[in-house]
């Protein structure tokens, strides 16, 4: 649903005025799950390809085996919500941050299986 804001915009008499809607603009980084990885502090947590991490939280290349994407997704939107008290906080990270994030994790767990 669109914001109210931009909804009034667009159905007002100005609407051909309004801006079009843009595509989101993310920086390039957003797609980078490295780089997200790190910045986001994840590995601060997370051993991933054997590297950071603390050995008292899941090595996710191990741990993500039994999830899919879709799962890890829904996990990085809010880890609460899948299991309740969980340790893990909630980061707000856009859609591309989320893709970018669950494909690296992903790539991780299919070198694993190798
Ligand atoms: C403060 C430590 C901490 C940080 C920072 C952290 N996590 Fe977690 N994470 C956990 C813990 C603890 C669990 C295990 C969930 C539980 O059992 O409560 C977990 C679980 C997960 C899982 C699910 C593993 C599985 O399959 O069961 C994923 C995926 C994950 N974290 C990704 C991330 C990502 C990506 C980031 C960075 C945005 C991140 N985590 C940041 C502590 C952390």
């Amino acid at each position: 649903m669109l914001p109210k804001y931009r909804r009034q915009h667009s159905d007002g008499p100005m609407a051909s005025m309004a801006p079009p809607v843009r595509a989101s603009n993310p920086a390039a980084d957003s797609a980078n799950g490295g780089k997200l990885f790190a910045d986001y502090g994840c590995n601060a947590c997370h051993a991933i390809r054997k590297k950071g991490g603390k050995p008292q939280f899941p090595d996710l290349a191990d741990e993500a085996k039994a999830h899919d994407g879709a799962w890890l997704d829904r996990w990085l939107k809010d880890p609460a919500a899948l299991k309740k008290g969980t340790f893990m906080a909630r980061s707000s990270l856009t859609q591309t941050q989320r893709h970018a994030l669950v494909e690296y994790i992903s790539l991780a767990r299919e070198e694993v299986k190798t």
